[in-house]
């Protein structure tokens, strides 16, 4: 969702956040801006749409400046308007904010007795008016900030500058990421490494109640009694190539096309060791993982889907009760929680704050063994788990999850595995079959890969419908579901994903000659039975887009259209049966013309409830 930048340097900083607000673009946004201090004033630009009209605007008025701070905006609080956009101004200081302050009507109350007036409707002005309130009264602006935030009730992220300390950038954080990225006689603030990867890698990650004084050639931290703490400069290991599109028309295309490699270095710890084991997943996890007696996962969209598939390898495999909740459900509602459940939570961002705060509810129940599966090395979910398992699909951007989800899969599949191996499940010749499996899987992706053709010649049936039906059966289940989100995220499609036995008892109603229906059919076990329920679809006149395995023996018919994958790869076929729906919706997206990146509505990051 919002993103922010900011830069102190002895050169014009404009470049470097319009720059880095580029590279946040990816979060999804509806307004952006930046301010900078000049000439001990603040000069502000800000724009509805995109970064680029902003850019055009900031380069018309001829804005320079050695301190700067940059927004993109996913409005909350307030329409999309350039009066909600930030930086926020009060009396010089400016800031920007991600996150949402529950107390701002209180707030706000209280500053307009004190006579400010306000510009916008946004909870984000009322804490520039509160700096400035404190800033009057002789405090710094180090210490204005830090008086602020200890009367804010949420989460926020804030950069903030005034004209009357133009050396210095301040930096707060509670409940949304941010960071400091340090170079040589200049610095950075981002809420996510990408805007600043262009001028350096080195970053230190705020933590929890943290504030910062940054100036050119000093980052000093203060954790949250106000006193200073170290914090460590970590190496980033996000690549600027992975930002950028290279030969690709989008990133999604590109993403779904990098999946061998992204699933070869998130699976590289388990080929390398020839075996599963707790030490995959941190130093300490076998204390973790030892004795549990299920697993509890919560995750949001896409995520969830990886956790629904996993549910099946975790019963059947490692023979332990496991249960998937959507996070946003769970965090509500009155759960009966065992202390010895392991708690997975599944995050591609690691930001989700529904994915955290169902985490935050499972802990205050007692179950304090937790894991997280996460791409986004030391986002909060998984600081806020006792052990990590970190996919390495490197950076996501397009707003549609591709690699992400097939690298949680086989991050899945890994403690599936583990725990069936500490639950004396798996001996050795199952074990050796597995990792073998593992190693030949990014081979058969890239063999999956290879029917983009044909899907392409598919989509052109789908472009012109207004509804789209799924289907699959058992661990392929999901696989549809997932086909039908990717549909209706980016072609705007209606479509709809039911498991193949439950069509009879409602959704076979919908089935017309207009209703395409994609069914998931590999050569597993229960193909005979998908194979009943698509004449069930072809009786009525439902055109069928099956997707089954080249040992299946599945022949294309009259309204019957086939693609098959390689042969059967046994328990990880949801993943090779993931890329065909996921190039499905790209392709027709392409057709029917839409923002494949960044869809209507949607944002990368869900940082609000
Ligand atoms: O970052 P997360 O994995 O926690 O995100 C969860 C969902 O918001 C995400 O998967 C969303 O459904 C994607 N847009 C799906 O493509």
């Amino acid at each position: 969702m919002c993103g922010i930048v900011g830069a102190i340097a002895d050169r014009d900083v404009v470049p470097v956040l319009i720059e880095g607000l580029k590279r946040l673009e990816y979060r999804g946004y509806d307004s952006a801006g930046i301010a900078v201090i000049n000439d001990h004033d603040v000069r502000r630009v800000r724009r509805t749409g995109r970064v680029a009209e902003m850019e055009a605007a900031a380069l018309a008025e001829g804005l320079q400046a050695q301190l700067g701070i940059g927004h993109t905006r996913w409005a909350t609080h307030g329409g999309v308007t350039e009066a909600n956009a930030h930086p926020h101004v009060s009396h010089g200081v400016a800031l920007v904010h991600n996150g949402i302050i529950e107390n701002h009507d209180q707030q706000r109350e209280k500053l307009i007795a004190m006579g400010y007036e306000f510009e916008s409707q946004t909870d984000t002005e009322v804490i520039a008016h509160l700096i400035h309130s404190f800033l009057v009264h002789g405090a710094d602006l180090l210490t204005a900030v830090q008086a602020a935030v200890r009367e804010l009730h949420g989460a926020y992220a804030l950069a903030v500058v005034s004209r009357k300390e133009p050396g210095k950038l301040i930096a707060a954080r509670m409940g949304c990421p941010l960071l400091i990225g340090v170079g040589e006689g200049e610095n950075f603030i981002a809420s996510d490494v990408s805007a600043i990867l262009q001028a350096t890698r080195n970053v230190i990650f705020l933590e929890e109640g943290d504030t910062a004084e940054i100036t050119r050639d000093s980052v000093t931290v203060f954790g949250a009694d106000n006193h200073p703490v170290q914090r460590e400069v970590h190496l980033s290991d996000v690549s600027l190539a992975s930002l950028e599109l290279g030969p690709y028309s989008h990133f999604m295309q590109k993403e779904i096309h990098e999946q061998p490699r992204a699933i070869a270095d998130t699976i590289e710890g388990v080929i390398d060791a020839g075996a599963f084991s707790a030490e995959l997943f941190g130093a300490d996890a076998a204390q973790v993982l030892n004795g549990i007696e299920g697993v509890l996962i919560l995750a949001c969209g896409t995520s969830y889907y990886a956790g629904m598939t996993a549910r099946y390898w975790i019963e059947g495999i490692a023979g332990l009760p496991c249960s998937v909740e959507i996070a946003s459900e769970y965090r509500y509602r009155d759960v009966v929680a065992n202390p010895k459940t392991l708690v997975v939570t599944l995050s591609q961002s690691g930001e989700t704050l529904d994915t955290m705060e169902a985490l935050k509810y499972a802990k205050s129940l007692g179950q304090e063994r937790t894991l997280s599966v996460c791409n986004v090395p030391e986002s909060a979910i998984p600081r806020a788990s006792k052990l990590v398992y970190y996919t390495r699909a490197g950076a996501e951007i397009g707003v549609a999850s591709t690699k992400a989800f097939t690298t949680q899969l086989v991050a899945l599949f890994t403690l599936t595995a583990t725990l069936a191996k500490l639950q004396g499940r798996l001996d050795e010749t199952g074990e050796a079959d597995y990792i073998d499996a593992l190693r030949r899987l990014p081979g058969s992706v890239q063999h999956a890969l290879n029917l983009e053709p044909q899907i392409t010649a598919w989509s052109e049936h789908f472009a012109p419908k207004e509804h789209a039906l799924f289907l699959g059966r058992g661990v392929h289940y999901p696989i549809a579901l997932e086909g039908a989100l990717k549909l209706k995220e980016i072609s705007y499609i209606h479509a709809e994903a039911y498991p193949a036995g439950e069509l009879k008892h409602g959704p076979l109603a919908l089935v017309t000659d207009e209703m395409p229906v994609v069914v998931i059919a590999p050569n597993d076990s229960l193909l005979e039975k998908v194979k009943s329920n698509m004449q069930e679809v072809r009786a009525r006149g439902g055109e069928l887009f099956v997707f089954t395995d080249a040992d299946s023996n599945f022949h294309p018919s009259e309204g019957v259209h086939v693609i098959r994958a390689e042969r059967h790869v046994g328990v990880l076929s949801p993943i090779i049966h993931t890329i065909p729906v996921q190039l499905l919706a790209y392709h027709v997206a392409l057709v029917r013309g839409t923002d494949v990146d960044k869809p209507r509505n949607l944002a990368k990051s869900v940082t609000v409830e």
